[in-house]
Order: C-alpha cells, then structure tokens, then sequence
C-alpha cells in the first residue's frame, strides 16, 4: 500500500494507524535516504502503542534503543553504522525476534539476510521538502 503524508505529524499518524493493528511478534524493516522520515514513522509507531514518542531518537550511534509503550515493548534498531549482519547477531537481533515484541529496523536493507519472511517492509521516499511516499507490505 501507498500514502503520500504532507507533515511529519502524517507520517507519525500513518505509523500510530498500521500500530493499531500489531499483537506482538511484528518486525518492521525501514528503507529510504537520510531524512526521509523513518524515525518520525517510529515516533508514531511508538505513540500509536500507548507509549511516549519524544523517547524516540535514531539510535545511530547505539544500534538500539527499547521503549515501553502501554501495549507493546518496542525495539528500535538502526543498521546505518553496522558493519554488517554480524554486528546485529552480536546484539541479540535474532533473539529480539522472538520475543513477542514490535521490532524496527531503520536501513533494514544492510541486514537483509537476517531479516524474518513475515516482516512489514516499509518504504520512505522524500518527494518534496515535506511530501514523503510511504510504500508498505508483507
Ligand atoms: N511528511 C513528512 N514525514 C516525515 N518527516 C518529514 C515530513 N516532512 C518533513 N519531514 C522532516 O524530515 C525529517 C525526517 O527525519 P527522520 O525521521 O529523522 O528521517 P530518517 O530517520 O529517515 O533519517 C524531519 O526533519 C522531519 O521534520
Ligand atoms: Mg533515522
């Protein structure tokens, strides 16, 4: 499915929306170029499970972040720095997995190979200072 969102609030509208849906055991796998608003769709995500979305930030530097939503743990996972899908096997990743939680990877494409095969692809392109396509399936 495809939307276009126009604000950084419709971005985190979209996410809070697919989030009402989630049981537990999701992983989600973010693709798209620096600034196109995947960590804003965390947000959302996040806010969207009963949880506090200004505890959300790109955890670049850290790999991971973990947030307590009222629903759902979330643990928000950043492949930018990774070195590869050893760096995220050392981390736990496969484990995170399994643990009934929603897991979401921003520059999920640098770990493809240890990505599950019923994970939620999502796809960001900036189209305009503040139109982002957002493409998004199993
Ligand atoms: N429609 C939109 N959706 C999401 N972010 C938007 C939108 N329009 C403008 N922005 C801005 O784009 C940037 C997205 O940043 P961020 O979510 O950190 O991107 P990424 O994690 O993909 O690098 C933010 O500065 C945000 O305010
Ligand atoms: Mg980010």
């Amino acid at each position: 499915m495809t939307r276009l969102t126009r604000s950084p609030l419709a971005t985190e509208r979209l996410a809070a929306e697919l989030a009402a849906d989630f049981h537990g055991g999701e992983c989600l796998a973010l693709d798209g170029e620096l600034g196109a608003g995947k960590t804003q769709f965390v947000r959302g995500l996040v806010r969207g499970l009963g949880g506090d979305p200004r505890a959300v930030s790109s955890p670049t530097f850290v790999l991971l972040n973990v947030y307590d939503t009222g629903r759902l743990t979330v643990y928000h996972l950043d492949a930018y720095r990774a070195a590869g899908p050893a760096d995220f096997e050392a981390i736990g990743f496969p484990e995170l997995l399994e643990q009934n939680s929603i897991v979401v990877v921003e520059w999920a494409a640098r770990i493809a190979a240890l990505l599950p095969p019923g994970r939620i692809d999502v796809c960001f392109e900036a189209v305009g200072p503040r139109l982002r396509r957002i493409t998004w399936g199993s």
